[in-house]
C-alpha cells in the first residue's frame, strides 16, 4: 500500500529519483512523475495501464518555467493564463524539443497547466522539472477526488500519495487550443466555457465522440463505474427495475431506494456542488449488488455541460 501523508520533502525526493506518486490538484488527483524523464513517463503509462497514444499534461507553478517547454505563448493564451491560472484550465501549445515525444504521444503540441492547490504548488516550486500528471485512476475508470480513491486503486503500485483533502472542483481541467485566431475547447471541464468566452470571445467546442486527432485520449467510453448505466427519466426507468439492484445518481431529488444505492449530487441544485460530487457518486455505485445505474442529465449550462459529458461517457 502507498503511504498517505503531507511530507513534501519526501515526495520531492521520490520524484527526483524518477518515481511516480499521487498528488492533489483542485480538479482531480494526479499520478505525477518528472515530465522530462522518459522512464518516469513510461512508469506513469504502465501504472495507469494507459495506451501510449493518449498524451499527458505537464504541470508547473509558473510561466517562467512553462516558457522553457513551449515555443511561444500567443496573446490569447496569455489572456487565458492571466485569467485562469493557477486553475482548472489546460492549454495546448507548440512544444520545444526538450519535451519528450513520449509525453505528447508524438504530437507537436504539449498540454500545460498551472494547477491551483497549495500543497502541489509548494511541491512544484521546489523542483526544477515539470510534472506529468494524468488523473490517478486506472485507464478508463472514474477519476479520483480524494487521496483514498488513489490508494484504493493504485496503492499497490506507487509509494506515496500526497494528501490534499477532497478536490475543490471535482472535474478535470478544461482543455483549450488554437487554430489561427480561433480558440477551440477540446475537453469540457472545471473552467466554464462561458467564463472562457468572457476573456477571448466566442470559442468552438470540439469535444470528440470517438477519435479526435487533436486529443486522442478523450475516448468516448471513459469514467466507467463498471456497470450498465442508463440516462434519462429516473422515475420512469426505476419503475421497470428492481430497486434493490439499481443505483441512482440524481441531481437534486431522492428516490425510493436504500441509502447505499443513492447519490444526490446537490439537493440545492448547485452545479458546482454537483461537480464536486459526481466522481464520488460514480464510485459509490461500484458495489457488487448494484447491477444498473440510473442517472439524468443536468442543466446544460456552466459546469453542467462538463458533468453531462462525463455522464454520457460513463454510460457508454
Ligand atoms: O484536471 C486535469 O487536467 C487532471 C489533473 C491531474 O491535472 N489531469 C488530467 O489528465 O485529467 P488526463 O491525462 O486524465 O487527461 C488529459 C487529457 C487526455 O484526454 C489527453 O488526450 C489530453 O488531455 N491531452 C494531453 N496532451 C495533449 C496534447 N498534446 N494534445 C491533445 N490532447 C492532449
Ligand atoms: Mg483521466
Amino acid at each position: 500500500m502507498a503511504e498517505i501523508g503531507i511530507d513534501i520533502r519526501k515526495v520531492k525526493a521520490l520524484l527526483s529519483a524518477g518515481d511516480v506518486v499521487g498528488i492533489p490538484t483542485e480538479t482531480v488527483y494526479g499520478l505525477a512523475g518528472n515530465a522530462l524523464d522518459e522512464d518516469a513517463i513510461l512508469k506513469i503509462y504502465s501504472v495507469k495501464n494507459r495506451p501510449k497514444f493518449d498524451p499527458l499534461i505537464a504541470h508547473t507553478d509558473s510561466l517562467a518555467k512553462l516558457v522553457k517547454l513551449v515555443k511561444e505563448i500567443p496573446p490569447q493564451a496569455h489572456e487565458l493564463a492571466q485569467a485562469f491560472w493557477p486553475g482548472p484550465l489546460t492549454i495546448l501549445l507548440e512544444k520545444k524539443t526538450v519535451v519528450p515525444d513520449l509525453l505528447t504521444s508524438g504530437l507537436d503540441r504539449v498540454a500545460v497547466r498551472i494547477p491551483d492547490h497549495p500543497l502541489t504548488l509548494e511541491l512544484l516550486s521546489g523542483i526544477e522539472f515539470p510534472l506529468a500528471a494524468p488523473s490517478a485512476n486506472p485507464f478508463g475508470y472514474v477519476s479520483p477526488t480524494s487521496a483514498q480513491h488513489v490508494q484504493d486503486q493504485l496503492g499497490e503500485k506507487i509509494p506515496y500519495v500526497l494528501d490534499g483533502g477532497m478536490c475543490r472542483v471535482g472535474l478535470e481541467s478544461t482543455i483549450v487550443g488554437f487554430e489561427g485566431e480561433e480558440v477551440i475547447v477540446y475537453r469540457l471541464g472545471g473552467t466554464k466555457v462561458e467564463a472562457i468566452e468572457e476573456v477571448v470571445g466566442k470559442v468552438r467546442i470540439q469535444v470528440n465522440e470517438s477519435s479526435n486527432p487533436a486529443a486522442p485520449g478523450m475516448l468516448k467510453s471513459h469514467y466507467s463505474p463498471g456497470r450498465k448505466m442508463i440516462l434519462g427519466d429516473i422515475e420512469k426507468n426505476l419503475s421497470e427495475l428492481n430497486p434493490k439492484t439499481t443505483g441512482i445518481i440524481s441531481f437534486t431529488e431522492s428516490f425510493e431506494v436504500s441509502d447505499e444505492n443513492l447519490a444526490v449530487l446537490s439537493t440545492a441544485g448547485d452545479l458546482e456542488e454537483a461537480a464536486r460530487n459526481i466522481f464520488s457518486a460514480l464510485r459509490k455505485m461500484d458495489q457488487p449488488h448494484i447491477e444498473v445505474i440510473l442517472s439524468e442529465f443536468l442543466p446544460q449550462e456552466g459546469l453542467g455541460k462538463a458533468i453531462n459529458d462525463r455522464l454520457r461517457r460513463a454510460a457508454v
